[in-house]
């Protein structure tokens, strides 16, 4: 499993892109709103700070024509490569929209996804990615795990040419079950992301091996 991160937020993506192995940033307007500066101002910069990673941008366009419209003016706007894809909620115009996204040359990833079903129809749709809720899930007395398991297992026994990018953690534990589940990819907040990757008991290690080193590691380097 990949990570990806949920965030717009410039500070926080610098401090990930530093040090953990990030394969892409995720946002929908939630994400940018949480910045509280225009899109036009946030995009550039995550343009930058992802290089060649890749972005996730959400279309907030209800028809498919004007979500196609959407895609292509980000697509130009900002230069976008192969490592940009076109989020686009799984709604009946959001299904149309995605092979008419694919045929101009751009990725998709269909988002808002809360059952096994709108996953495979995304799927068949073209969409790269299928995002389904975790956290969503669990928070309406469902099952997210286990829903991203049963995509998981559907897109491998139908050979579809789509990957599970699991979305909506609010745990550790989530993340965890999600990649025990095969899911190809999670899109991560940055703090759990924080937690994900840390333990008291490594600093307390690392403590220990400096103190034990002190005198005996007499080797210049
Ligand atoms: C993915 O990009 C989704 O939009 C996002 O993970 C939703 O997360 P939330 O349920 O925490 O808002």
């Amino acid at each position: 499993m990949i990570y990806l991160a949920d965030t717009a937020n410039v500070e926080e993506l610098k401090k990930l892109f530093y040090y953990f192995p990030l394969e892409g940033v995720t946002t929908n307007p939630t994400i940018l709103a949480a910045e509280k500066k225009p899109m036009s101002q946030i995009m550039p910069k995550l343009v930058e700070l992802v290089g060649d990673k890749m972005l996730h941008v959400q279309m907030i366009s209800n028809k498919a024509e004007d979500m196609v419209r959407e895609a292509v003016a980000y697509k130009k706007m900002y230069d976008l490569g192969d490592n940009y894809f076109a989020k686009i909620p799984v709604t009946e115009e959001g299904y149309r929209a995605m092979p008419m996204i694919k045929d101009k040359g751009i990725n998709v990833t269909a988002t808002a996804i809360f059952t096994q079903q709108q996953a495979l129809v995304a799927a068949r749709a073209g969409a790269d990615w299928v995002a389904p809720y975790v956290n969503r899930l669990d928070n309406i007395s469902s099952h997210g795990i286990e829903v991203v398991g049963n995509i998981v297992e559907n897109i491998k026994r139908y050979n579809l040419n789509t990957g599970v990018l699991a979305a909506s953690f609010k745990t550790v534990d989530q993340v965890h079950r999600v990649s025990m589940m095969g899911s190809q990819a999670a899109t991560v907040g940055f703090e759990i992301l924080e937690r994900l990757r840390s333990h008291p008991m490594t600093d307390t290690s690392v403590e220990w091996f400096e103190n034990d080193a002190k005198g005996i590691y007499d080797i210049d380097f």
